[in-house]
């Protein structure tokens, strides 16, 4: 299993493109599966997720097209996926373990077929991550569905029938999976307390291009109005807004100056606000923003909510940030119920955090030390490589495959900006 080895203290200096989103780039995948036509889509990153997600798709009988390298300005590649023979309606075990996000498949490929036999995604190292509000929505919409040998096994003979669906907590997952099937759904379905992230809006753009019919895209009540089919379309990735947060973690934590391009401020637009009652000057650009951190960081609170508020995936990164903040600082995590296992992994690395239930009180220390630490989910792990470019000394973080998931050369972006940083290949 590689390694990275990162030699902390050096403030980073320079500029990072950002990428599409890899929470966008997943969902709009699936949703080649709602048509027989081609759905081009651009800015794709290149990430072990995405080629999971392809895999996937090429098992179900999708063809896929991809052209890598720069094309039309975008630093992403471009797949062209033509549905317009799904072989096969099962998403196994073993391509599902690797990448919950397959799950995406379900909602698709049962509206377009009327049969859907997906594995049950199981549970990962941040919470048990149910789907069970996924299913209850299909049901409502018609579908029938029964849990067998640890598959989802989803028919809907006569179709779907658009009904109103009202979610008790915000899920991403749920929301894309309803609103794709719902597309092509007899009649109207409205759902309720839908998700608002981007990637979700940038998902529902992509449908009204396929020929969908959806109001209310970017709030939290989305209307749909069923269509016999949909057609192909062209569609670029929304830019990764936690990568953006990420890098703007990166240079706020090591005292630099980083413009990001490819992106928007206001994606990011509630760390933004955190970042800036921290002490870290943000700048809007006309293709991203640029960061930059020359004073004293201040502690600040942060609760992570569904978006607009707080993204759950920069909590861990927010952390890293905080330890070396002057001051203490309350993070609480809202969403999931497992997400502090960076905590001990910083804590070896001289942070002083303590974990109480939901929230951890963070007392930032003068500075952090280099140590060999464990990677456990992505963006734990990415919250580990910010800790070592801050660190005095050197940091080995193991198990970087996960980091591989979501962070397309992120060593070599850093290194870019004076990142002492390699990849040791075991
Ligand atoms: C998406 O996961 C993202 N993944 C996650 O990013 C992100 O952390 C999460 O949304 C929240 O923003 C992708 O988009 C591929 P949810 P998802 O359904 O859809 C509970 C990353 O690092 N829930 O919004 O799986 C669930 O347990 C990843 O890029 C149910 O109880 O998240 C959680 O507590 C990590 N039953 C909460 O809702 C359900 O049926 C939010 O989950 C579904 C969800």
């Amino acid at each position: 299993m590689d390694q990275i080895l990162i030699r902390g203290g050096r403030p980073l200096s320079g500029t990072i493109p950002i990428g599409g989103a890899k929470n966008a780039a997943l969902p709009l995948m699936a949703a080649g599966l709602l048509t027989a036509n081609t759905l081009t889509l651009h800015n794709l990153p290149h990430l072990a997720d995405i080629s999971s997600m392809a895999h996937l798709l090429a098992e179900l009988g999708v063809e896929i097209h991809m052209n890598g390298g720069v094309e039309n300005g975008h630093t992403g590649r471009a797949f062209s996926l033509c549905a317009a023979n799904v072989a096969d309606t099962t998403a196994p075990y073993d391509l599902v373990r690797k990448m919950r996000a397959s799950v995406l498949v379900l909602g698709p490929m049962l509206a377009r077929t009327g049969h859907a036999r997906v594995s049950l995604p199981g549970g990962c190292a941040i919470g048990t991550r149910p789907v069970d509000l996924h299913l209850k929505a299909l049901e409502q919409l018609g579908a029938e569905i029964e849990l067998k040998e640890g598959y989802i096994e989803a028919r809907a003979p006569k179709g779907l029938t658009g009904a109103s669906i009202l979610f008790p907590v915000v899920t991403v997952g749920g929301t894309e999976n309803l609103m794709m099937a719902a597309t092509l759904a007899r009649g109207e379905t409205v759902i309720a307390n839908a998700a608002r992230e981007p990637e979700v809006s940038d998902l529902a753009r992509c449908l009204q291009a396929m020929g969908a019919e959806i109001d209310g895209v970017g709030t939290d009540t989305l209307r749909i109005q069923g269509r016999e089919s949909l057609h192909g379309a062209d569609h670029v990735v929304v830019p990764d807004r936690i990568e953006t947060g990420t890098y703007a973690v990166a240079a706020a934590i090591t005292g630099g100056t980083v413009t990001l391009t490819g992106t928007r401020a206001e994606l990011i637009e509630t760390l933004v606000n955190s970042l800036q009652e921290a002490g870290v000057a943000v700048t809007a650009t006309n293709d991203g923003l640029t960061v930059s951190r020359t004073g004293t960081l201040r502690g600040v609170d942060v609760m992570t909510e569904p978006y607009p508020g707080f993204p759950t995936d920069m909590q861990a990164q927010m952390m890293a940030l905080m330890s070396v903040a002057e001051g203490a600082s309350m993070i609480t995590e809202t969403i999931f119920e497992n997400r502090f296992m960076h905590v001990p992994e910083l804590c070896r690395m001289g942070a002083d955090i303590n974990v109480h239930g939901r929230s951890a009180i963070v007392r930032g220390v003068g500075g952090l030390s280099g140590a060999p630490v464990m990677a456990t989910d992505l963006r734990a792990s990415v919250s580990l490589v910010l800790a070592g470019l801050a660190a005095r000394g050197e940091t080995l973080v193991n198990r970087v495959y996960h980091l591989d998931r979501g962070y397309e050369r992120l060593e070599a972006k850093l290194a870019a900006c004076g990142a002492d940083i390699e990849r040791v290949r075991q």
